[in-house]
């Protein structure tokens, strides 16, 4: 038996290749939701487009400060392994409910398969980097993007037997659902945007949202991005942004906001967009894999691979860096390789997790 534990938005996108190989394959597991993510158009939307049978287990958990939450999905999670008694325990990436899944098995000796390890941004600031680092050195399985994940995951001293480089998942996710995207979103029409003529923005890190200079410094680069280019800027807005936004007072003038959208609606503006520039951590993968040029609003990555093969550039918050990193990607050929592996991440890591 296996457990998945996921809760954010990424996590259900991200396992979804995993959820569908385990049905297909016909391994008994169960989905354990923590309930990080509960709003509709980050949570339920993704069940409902993937096709992904409901989580057995939900713990809504919900939002509050990162000790609170973590400590709710522990205890909620620990209960639930109890009860389900897995043989393994299968948690991705560096959100607060992939540590306390991890945490809540390692306790109760339940093998842990983390996928995405070893990504490092060397940045200890970000929560997500403490996240990675504890679930990484408490699993027995890391199932690892590629060869540079791999060797940070050494450097550390993890035993080489624990690594399996599988590529990332996410791979998987979008191959398996862009066609279907790209034949059923009416996005474009509904928001007037041709192919190539506008562009794409997400922001929701704590570190550039939750600080009123820096969010404020994205705006303003936004404006004057579609004022220099005579494009219109597209832009979903996660709840953390939305709520800053608001208690921050800032104008949204010369923006297209929007509600977040599901995957359909937005790996179709993905794919058709002149350029995307993020804070996500998927979707500096997801423009790779689509051939579109990326500028990431931050001063660190942990897909430093991106920045090798030039399809992606850090930009930080600042609006004169971020205009001249959008001029240079703007003009780029897309013609890079992308270096997260292929679609077969989700059968290769539960033909594994079944040997
Ligand atoms: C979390 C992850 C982050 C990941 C992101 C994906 C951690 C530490 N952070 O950040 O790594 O990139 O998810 O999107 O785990 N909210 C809603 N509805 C929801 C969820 C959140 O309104 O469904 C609002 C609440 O006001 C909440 C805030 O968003 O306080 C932040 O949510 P939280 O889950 O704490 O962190 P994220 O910023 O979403
Ligand atoms: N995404 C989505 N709708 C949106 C914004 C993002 O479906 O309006 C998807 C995106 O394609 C990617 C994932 O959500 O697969 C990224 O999630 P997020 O940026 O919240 O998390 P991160 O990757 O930074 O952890």
């Amino acid at each position: 038996m296996i457990a998945i534990i996921l809760g954010t938005r990424p996590e259900i996108i991200k396992m979804s290749p995993i959820i569908r190989e385990c049905e297909r394959q016909g391994v008994d597991y169960f989905i354990l939701h923590t309930g990080q993510h509960y709003s509709y158009e980050m949570d339920r939307i993704f069940f409902e487009e993937l096709h992904l049978p409901d989580a057995k287990y939900r713990l809504d958990v919900g939002s509050g400060s990162h000790g609170e939450q973590t400590g709710k999905m522990l205890a909620g999670i620990e209960k639930v392994l109890q009860i389900g008694s897995p043989d393994h325990v299968v948690v991705l990436g560096d959100p607060n409910t992939a540590l306390a899944g991890a945490l809540a098995a390692a306790k109760m000796h339940i093998p842990i398969c983390h996928i995405e390890a070893g990504r490092r941004s060397y940045n200890r600031m970000m929560p997500e980097e403490i996240n990675r680092i504890i679930i990484d050195h408490i699993s027995d399985c890391l199932c690892t993007p590629n060869e540079l994940t791999q060797g940070n995951l050494l450097k550390e001293g993890i035993d080489s037997t624990k690594i399996i480089r599988t590529g990332d998942p996410i791979v998987s996710a979008v191959r398996e659902i862009l066609t279907v995207a790209q034949e059923s979103s009416t996005v474009l029409d509904d928001l007037h945007l041709t192919p190539k003529g506008y562009i794409l923005v997400t922001a929701h890190r704590a570190e550039n949202v939750d600080k009123k200079e820096r969010l404020e410094d994205i705006l303003t680069a936004l404006r004057a991005l579609s004022t220099e280019f005579s494009l219109p800027v597209i832009f979903p807005v996660h709840p953390r942004t939305e709520k800053k936004i608001r208690v921050f007072g800032l104008s949204l003038e010369g923006i297209t906001v929007t509600k977040p959208f599901g995957y359909l609606d937005f790996l179709q503006l993905e794919v058709n967009a002149k350029l995307v520039l993020t804070d996500s951590g998927c979707i500096q993968e997801e423009a790779c894999i689509l051939g579109v040029p990326c500028v990431t609003l931050r001063d660190d990555t942990e897909r430093p691979e991106t920045l090798t093969i030039g399809c992606n550039v850090l930009a930080g918050t600042n609006p004169d860096r971020i205009m001249s990193a959008s001029q240079r990607m703007m003009s780029l050929d897309p013609g890079w390789r992308n270096p997260f592996g292929d679609e077969h991440s989700g059968k290769q890591i539960v033909q594994f997790l079944c040997t």
